[in-house]
């Protein structure tokens, strides 16, 4: 089965229009670095250190990449510059230096030469293994934020981290220096043992004791409780642990890909798009997560190469089933004054933050799917 849209005959179709969508986004945005779109259309303006300020840049790097049309490369050019002002004044980067460089820094250099590109990615890889704990054998997650909910979280690290080892595994390919590897290895091997469940389920947060690095207890974080199933956490662990095989040829990170994969196929709704979280005690109007299914159908596309044939197509099917509900269900081409493309999104659920709404990160990857779905072969993660 190919991928099926009610919406678009073909998905050349969906491209084209992908693409005037993300025109009129180049035009829309201006040099807004966005996060959440809420009722109104209007993505918002954060700071260049917010985690998601690589999303946008990603697109336009990834619309490039498939076009070869310069008007994404002039709008993405400039955008590692401008994160990369916050290693030089106060800030909040922490461990999603690789959300943040990945799709602006490291595509940069991949896609043109730059080699402040190459200074800056490798910056940013520095950055992220100086958050090594060596007794925990994790990277930390957050910074302590006085005041903030997650305040004295020294020993604390977080599935969403598995998307970031990436950058440590480019800077030791491109340093011909094995260290950066090493500890992403560490890090993958410390969350394959305390945050993947044996069902396949994943846990937030892990708090470690920061000295020892005891594993102490788990956190519900964005998710409903410890014991709980954050659906864009399982998107992340699938995809995070998919790209980990793909980087390193270690096969149990491929094997924990796919138990992470069949928990989180098997638990989706009737749409093939999650809940927020796979285990709300009370599902009845509980709101889905359209990022989570975007993140997932882009891992799951990976996961369908990386087995042999005669699994493929069950992780491929998924993700062309998710793909064409988040197409035909999620998107926004009705309404194009609308600045995202994907409705539905859950940020932070227990914090009450961002329910039902536009993330930049969902639009990303859906982008990146479409584009493995149309045969884009490279990984920005
Ligand atoms: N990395 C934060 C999130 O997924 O919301």
């Amino acid at each position: 089965m190919a991928f099926q849209s009610q919406r678009f005959a073909s998905l050349d179709e969906l491209w084209n229009k992908l693409e005037q969508k993300t025109d009129r986004m180049i035009d829309q945005m201006g040099g807004k670095s966005p996060h959440v779109a809420k009722a109104d259309g209007v993505y918002d303006d954060n700071p260049t250190d917010a985690w998601t300020s690589g999303f946008w840049p990603g697109i336009l790097w990834l619309m490039y990449e498939m076009t070869g049309k310069e008007r994404y490369k002039e709008a993405a050019w400039d955008w590692d510059r401008k994160l990369e002002e916050n290693f030089v004044r106060p800030s909040n980067f922490h461990h999603d230096v690789g959300f943040q460089f990945l799709p602006t820094a490291i595509v940069k250099y991949r896609l043109t030469g730059d080699a402040d590109a190459k200074r800056i990615g490798l910056e940013a890889a520095n950055f992220l293994a100086g958050r090594f704990n060596l007794a925990g054998r994790f990277i930390r997650a957050w910074n302590n934020v006085k005041g903030a909910w997650h305040e004295g979280n020294d020993g604390w690290a977080i599935i969403d981290c598995m998307m970031n080892l990436p950058l440590l595994m480019w800077a030791s390919g491109e340093l011909g220096d094995p260290r950066f590897k090493h500890i992403a290895v560490a890090h993958a091997d410390t969350a394959l043992a305390n945050f993947v469940r044996d069902d396949g389920s994943t846990r937030h947060i892990c708090c470690f004791d920061p000295e020892t690095g005891e594993f102490l207890h788990a956190l519900g974080g964005q998710g409903f409780a410890p014991d709980s199933a954050w659906s864009r956490g399982n998107a992340w662990a699938l995809y995070g642990f998919s790209a980990m095989y793909r980087l390193s040829g270690q096969q149990r990170y491929l094997d924990a890909a796919k138990r992470v994969a069949h928990f989180f196929i098997a638990s989706v709704e009737d749409d093939f798009v999650p809940l927020w979280d796979f285990r709300v005690d009370n599902r009845s109007g509980a709101p889905r997560d359209s990022s989570a299914a975007a993140i997932a159908a882009s891992g799951l596309i990976d996961i369908s190469k990386y087995v042999p044939a005669g699994q493929s197509g069950l992780y491929l099917q998924a993700a062309e089933r998710m793909i064409a509900s988040l197409t035909d269900r999620y998107a926004t081409w009705d309404t194009p004054e609308h600045e995202a493309i994907l409705l539905h999104g859950t940020g932070h659920l227990p914090r009450g933050a961002n329910i039902d709404v536009s993330l930049i990160y969902g639009d990303y990857y859906y982008v990146e799917a479409v584009s493995k779905l149309k045969g884009w072969n490279c990984h920005m993660f």
